[in-house]
């Protein structure tokens, strides 16, 4: 028998990866920045158990049991399994997976990207697999690819028909931008009405904004963000990191039928945004959102207090039953 566990982060996209070119391969019509967060408060663990007395394969997702045979689990255990040794006796053996998320999953809080990062890397520690492996991530969820790298990560589309260069490279680690940190204000943790790849491929398909985004205008801001990152420019940052998000969910209202994933909480958090930067008299916090309501806000760490205390003010703690936010560091990534 063999066995093993890993954790994985989740990530937070300032530039985001929205709309498929495959959706098959999931390969991204534009390149994406992330930063990785510490894995010590949302992460996603899995153990992967295999044995030559298994009699089937298992995958169990935050304790109930799923199909094995899902096209996304399927596509990664091949693609790893191609570069393994196929002499590897435990290569051929049936193997039980166990997944669990400390936070929400698919609330648009990047569970599937730790998950299938998590999963890709475990998958490649018990087939002895070295190298690149965040193109195989991919496979499972595109922003997994992400993942599988800490600190500040750009996913590049590539070129390839088949992929094999849209893969994640790290632009710096964690602790080139120390003062950095997260916020996860946590404003409902429901499963989401349309999944990222649902929304994105009605996107892809109906909105006339899209490419202009893909084309024109990711490729131009990507360039500025990885400048913004290496020389902590944190003005430069935030104006790119709320223009990317504001210009995804506009993509999703230009899709027919238009797709809202933020909510009334979600646009109160970016009014106060602009409120508190008009009021600072420049930006010193800058909101992304995802596939769903939850707004994360992107600061140094000499605004955490300040910026909280408004947000305390303004939402009560008892809004939602859930814990209203989370307070996230970015230095401290741990490797996988
Ligand atoms: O990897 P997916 O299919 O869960 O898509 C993620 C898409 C966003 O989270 C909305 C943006 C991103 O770049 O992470």
């Amino acid at each position: 028998m063999k066995m093993i566990t890993c954790i994985a982060p989740i990530n937070m996209a300032v530039i985001k990866y929205w709309g498929k070119r495959d959706e098959e391969l999931i390969l991204p019509i534009n390149d994406s920045i992330s930063a990785s967060l510490s894995t010590d408060v949302m992460c996603a663990k899995t153990t992967i158990v295999t044995s030559a007395l298994l009699k089937e394969n298992k995958f169990w997702l935050n304790g109930q049991e799923q199909s094995f045979d899902s096209p996304r689990l399927t596509n990664c255990l091949r693609a790893i399994k191609k570069r393994a040794d196929e002499k590897l006796p435990h290569l051929h053996w049936n193997i039980s997976i166990c997944s669990e998320n400390n936070f929400p999953t698919a609330a648009g809080l990047a569970s599937s990207a730790a998950g299938y990062a998590c999963l890709v890397y475990a998958l490649a520690q018990l087939y002895n697999i070295e190298g690149e492996i965040s193109n195989i991530a991919r496979q499972g969820s595109g922003s997994a690819c992400r993942s599988i790298y800490g600190g500040w990560v750009r996913w590049h589309k590539g070129n390839s028909p088949v992929g094999e260069d849209s893969l994640a490279k790290q632009i710096v680690p964690a602790d080139h931008w120390p003062e950095m940190r997260l916020l996860v204000l946590v404003v409902n943790d429901t499963k989401k009405k349309y999944s990222s790849a649902k929304g994105m491929a009605i996107t892809t398909l109906t909105s006339s904004l899209i490419k202009y985004r893909a084309n024109e205008i990711v490729p131009r801001r990507i360039e500025a963000m990885e400048q913004a990152i290496l020389n902590k420019n944190f003005q430069s940052f935030a104006e790119l990191t709320m223009k990317d998000s504001n210009s995804m969910h506009a993509c999703c209202l230009d899709s027919f039928p238009p797709i809202a994933y933020m909510n009334e909480v979600s646009h109160s958090i970016i009014q106060l945004v602009h409120l508190y930067n008009d009021y600072k008299k420049e930006l010193t916090v800058a909101y992304t959102v995802d596939a769903g309501p939850n707004t994360c806000i992107y600061l140094l760490e000499s605004e955490v207090e300040d910026f909280l205390s408004i947000v305390n003010f303004v939402f009560p703690n008892n809004v939602d039953d859930n814990e209203y936010y989370r307070g996230l560091k970015l230095p401290s990534i741990r490797p996988l």
